[in-house]
């Protein structure tokens, strides 16, 4: 063992919370590892004169071994490949990184990312692996940092707070806070990651009450690319703090959350599916619109809608929930309750089990992708835009185990008022305009139908863009978690946040580790993949 002793990791944690977050000009990785406690001459740093990129992560990973042992994992291991087939989508999973560390604690995320500077060996970091496009959380070729043991779930002596390591799934957190009566704003589907999930922004049922999961964060634990261990908060590195808020991946790797606990007495709530055929369309478009417009005369409830087409037959799906028992008896719903449905699961239920049983439309191991736009509050845009959807269905006629669904939600003002939180973040949307996410969901079996695919969503959002255009409704924000590899997220933000998290980040970050040695996901200046083919936003 390498590191000598966790009493000096400790000081320099802690020293480091004192300490300027910036990092000098004269920064010393070697020396930067050595006050990490890294004896740096027992690692095969010499032979980094080489600087093959092969070369590179061969020294990296063999360093991290020799500090870490059983925790790092290369490919000739059986853990190696029970680990990759861990990430949701298969095209994470073909990712074959050079070795993968399952970091114990946040200062070994700190060494890994100073070893990376070292070797310059790229790396990626998987949360809950759920983001669907190759690279967004894993590497060909370099080290992937697993979080997945920083699972602290830890309610404060007040119940007011609850820090949450990176590494936890929404389903698990749930779970335990449910023993405190407790909830976080967080995601609606149980094996998603607490890590992805909350620097993309964060959607949950209950967000028209309180915002969205990144704005329900009291203070973030960081690690910059400096190796320092940081506090981002409303009162520490306020900029910072601003930037975590949707800026995704570019500025470290937060090691734990802190969020705003909520009440949710038993952990009881109201939701489930109802299913529509097509003769109920027209009237289940005006009703999703109105409940996006009304959501502030009760906002314990929400909705999705996902449109489809089951075994040759149209079908709409709506997703309705409530924040509290009962919520049949909210006249919030009252225009979807004079709907005929063919099926209805709409139950009192708990939020631990709800999310669990959301996720059984979401099998492992297929090719998927998440691919979507944002349009202003339009009940024309609301009918238009299935339509459109439905017309340029039959291009996938050919595509093996094809299944595209297009999904309506609102971004309602609630949501975005609660975005003004302490301080506001990045994700330029205005109160004043409630908004639609529609996006594109679809997994297929085959790399060849890849182009069929992307082509046929591109067409489908490039024709909603356009109706938008025409009404003067459309909008430049793209959600991050559900953008798609040919997406430009930040530039949706709008020039100022755009231009404003760019200088955050060289301050934190003046050598852009996390742009160019974190190469993957959506970075401040471009899309994953450039590519004109394909919709951009
Ligand atoms: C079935 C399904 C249901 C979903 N439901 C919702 C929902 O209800 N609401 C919603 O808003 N979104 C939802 N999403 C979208 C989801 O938020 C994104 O897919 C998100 O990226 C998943 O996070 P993850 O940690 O699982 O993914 P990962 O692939 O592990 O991570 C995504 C990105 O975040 C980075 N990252 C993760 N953790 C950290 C960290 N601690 N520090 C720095 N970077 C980190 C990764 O490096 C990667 O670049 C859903 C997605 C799916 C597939
Ligand atoms: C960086 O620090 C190491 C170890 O303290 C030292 O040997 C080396 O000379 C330093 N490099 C530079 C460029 O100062
Ligand atoms: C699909 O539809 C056909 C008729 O259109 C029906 O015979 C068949 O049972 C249906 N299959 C399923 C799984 O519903
Ligand atoms: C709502 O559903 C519950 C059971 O889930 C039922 O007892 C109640 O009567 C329903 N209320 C209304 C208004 O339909």
């Amino acid at each position: 063992m390498l590191l000598r002793g966790s009493c000096l990791l400790a000081a320099f944690v802690l020293g480091s919370l004192a300490q300027s977050a910036i990092e000098t000009t004269d920064f010393n990785v070697t020396r930067a590892l050595e006050d990490q406690g890294v004896d740096v001459s027992k690692l095969p740093v010499p032979a980094l004169a080489e600087r093959s990129s092969d070369s590179a992560c061969s020294i990296a990973c063999k360093s991290l071994k020799i500090l870490y042992g059983d925790r790092v994992l290369q490919s000739n291991e059986a853990a190696f490949d029970s680990f990759t087939v861990g990430y949701w989508s298969i095209q994470q999973s073909n990712v074959m990184p050079f070795c993968i560390f399952e970091a114990p604690n946040a200062a070994s995320v700190s060494v890994a990312i100073l070893l990376s500077r070292l070797s310059q060996c790229p790396f990626a970091a998987k949360g809950g692996g759920h983001a669907a496009f190759a690279g967004a959380s894993n590497i060909e070729g370099g080290i992937t940092v697993s979080l997945e043991s920083l699972n602290t779930i830890q309610v404060s002596s007040d119940k007011k707070t609850v820090d949450v390591g990176p590494g936890n799934k929404w389903g698990q957190v749930y779970t335990e806070l449910a023993k405190s009566d407790l909830a976080v704003v967080g995601g609606r589907v149980a094996p998603i990651g607490v890590g992805g999930l909350t620097l993309g922004g964060g959607i949950s049922f209950f967000s028209s009450i309180y915002g969205w999961a990144c704005d329900n964060v009291i203070s973030y634990e960081v690690v910059l690319a400096s190796g320092l261990i940081v506090v981002a908060s409303p009162t520490k590195n306020r900029d910072l703090y601003w930037a975590l808020r949707g800026g995704g991946n570019n500025f470290g790797l937060v090691t734990n959350f802190n969020y705003e606990a909520i009440s949710l007495p038993g952990n009881d709530m109201w939701g489930g599916t109802r299913v529509y055929l097509e003769d109920n369309f027209p009237r289940l478009t005006q009703a999703f619109s109105n409940l996006v417009a009304n959501s502030p005369l009760d906002p314990n409830a929400g909705q999705w809608i996902a449109w489809l087409v089951n075994n040759g037959t149209k079908i709409a799906s709506a997703e309705l929930w409530y924040a509290q028992p009962d919520g049949n008896a909210s006249r919030i719903f009252d225009e979807y309750n004079t709907l005929t449905a063919i099926s209805d699961t709409t139950r009192n239920t708990k939020l631990a089990a709800y999310a669990t049983s959301l996720n059984a439309a979401n099998p492992y191991g297929l090719r998927e992708t998440y691919y979507g736009l944002t349009v202003k509050l339009n009940p024309e845009i609301a009918d238009l835009a299935k339509d459109i959807f439905y017309e340029e269905l039959p291009s996938t006629a050919n595509v093996a185990g094809v299944n595209p669904v297009l999904l309506y939600q609102g971004i309602t003002t609630g949501q975005i008022k609660a975005m003004a939180k302490n301080g506001g973040n990045p994700l330029g949307l205005s109160p004043e305009e409630p908004l639609y996410l529609i996006h594109v969901a679809c997994w297929w079996e085959n790399a060849a139908d890849d182009d069929t695919v992307y082509a046929f969503i591109t067409q489908v959002l490039n024709r909603i863009t356009a109706r938008a255009k025409e009404r003067g409704v459309d909008n430049d924000y793209i959600y991050m978690n559900y953008a798609s590899l040919y997406e430009d997220v930040i530039r949706g933000y709008g020039p100022d946040n755009k231009a404003k998290l760019q200088r955050i980040a060289r301050k934190y970050d003046p050598q852009q580790v996390f742009q160019k040695l974190q190469p993957g996901y959506f970075k401040l200046d471009r899309p994953p993949v450039v590519d004109a083919r394909y919709f951009s936003g």
